[in-house]
């Protein structure tokens, strides 16, 4: 498993920041947790990784996962995945159609909504479609990418909670 850096990597970070842990108990103890970790490693002068990586490294028993980010250059088939969509050029505010300027071929996620742009593919969401921050009408979808062995790829819808007729 693949984790791509992302703005919602990010949120648990900011949340750290944010948080009072004596305003949320339910998470207090993970707040805790973190923060000792990066006390003791402030102390000890030692890098601290992402707090949503070391979280992941210390508590997944199943260790097949990896973090990367858009430097990385992954590229799986044809297609570079170590974009998740949301930097574009010059820390700019990325999208699909900026990314087809870029060259080379790109799968990139963030939007929620699938699109194929000349060589750029963006795949849906995960998440239920209706979200407390997305009213009107949407152009949300869950959406898969999928990378055949030749290199090329193509999305995949699931609607209605399935992927095929
Ligand atoms: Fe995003």
């Amino acid at each position: 498993v693949v984790f791509v850096g992302s703005n919602h990597n990010e949120h648990f970070g900011q949340w750290l920041n944010r948080c009072n842990p004596n305003d949320d108990p339910e998470n207090a103890l993970v707040y805790h947790e973190v923060r000792l970790e990066q006390l003791r490693r402030a102390k000890e002068s030692l890098e601290f990784l992402d707090p949503l990586e070391w979280w992941f490294e210390k508590h997944l028993t199943d260790r097949r996962f990896q973090f990367i980010d858009h430097d990385s250059g992954m590229v799986v088939g044809k297609y570079d995945i170590s974009n998740h969509g949301h930097i574009g050029a010059n820390g700019s505010r990325g999208s699909a159609k900026q990314f087809t300027k870029f060259g080379g071929y790109y799968i990139l996620g963030h939007s929620h909504t699938p699109g194929i742009y000349k060589n750029v593919i963006q795949v849906g969401t995960s998440s239920v479609l209706r979200l407390e921050y997305n009213d009107g009408p949407s152009s949300w979808l869950n959406s898969h990418a999928i990378i055949y062995p030749n290199g090329l790829a193509s999305l995949i819808h699931i609607i209605d909670g399935r992927w095929r007729a």
